[in-house]
């Protein structure tokens, strides 16, 4: 699949088969989540996977609108550290949304689950153990997709706009 079509056949996948995610494959989504781009090049994610059973069940009970999260095969959970940049949101994001690319290019589903300033944020960060100074950007729930779900989107002409 080339880029452009990897683009725009995309959907969040919450419903997994129960079948894994190659460990190469996994090894390659966090590669391109590592060679996002960020401001400054400051690279300030912390990226903590876990395939654990009970960690993943804790993590869909804490997390608002992640319970699919019992179901997938791993969870990702992206982090970034604030002493390093002010901008962890915008880098973390940038590194969530291609591993959630190269999933769907490897023929994976997957679905972001918000992170950033959450209720859950702590509750996340110890399941996983992970330690200050780290904040919580996103999770993101992988696996072999069952279900193939497309929300409506936006047309070109309502939310593009040139400016002469
Ligand atoms: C910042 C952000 C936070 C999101 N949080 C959640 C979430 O907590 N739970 C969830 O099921 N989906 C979450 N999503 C996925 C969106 O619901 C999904 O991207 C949107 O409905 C569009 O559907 P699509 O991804 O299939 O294009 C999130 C997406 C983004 C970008």
């Amino acid at each position: 699949m080339d880029a452009i079509e990897c683009l725009k056949s995309r959907r969040s996948i919450r419903q997994f088969k129960n079948e894994p995610v190659r460990e190469e494959d996994l090894e390659t989504l966090l590669e391109c989540a590592r060679l996002a781009p960020s401001g400054h090049n400051r690279q300030p994610w912390e990226f903590f996977v876990t395939r654990n059973r009970d960690k993943l069940q804790r993590l869909s009970e804490v997390c608002t609108y992640g319970k699919f999260l019992n179901r997938a095969y791993c969870c990702v959970v992206v982090t970034g550290n604030p002493t390093t940049t002010d901008r962890i949101v915008e880098d973390c994001s940038a590194a969530t949304e291609n591993m959630l690319l190269a999933a769907h290019a490897l023929g994976y589903g997957g679905c972001w689950i918000a992170g950033w300033n959450t209720s859950y944020e702590k509750d996340v960060l110890d399941i996983m153990g992970i330690e200050h100074p780290l904040r919580l950007v996103s999770l993101a729930g992988l696996g072999v997709p069952e279900q193939q779900k497309h929300g409506t989107k936006r047309v070109r002409d309502d939310c593009v706009h040139f400016v002469g």
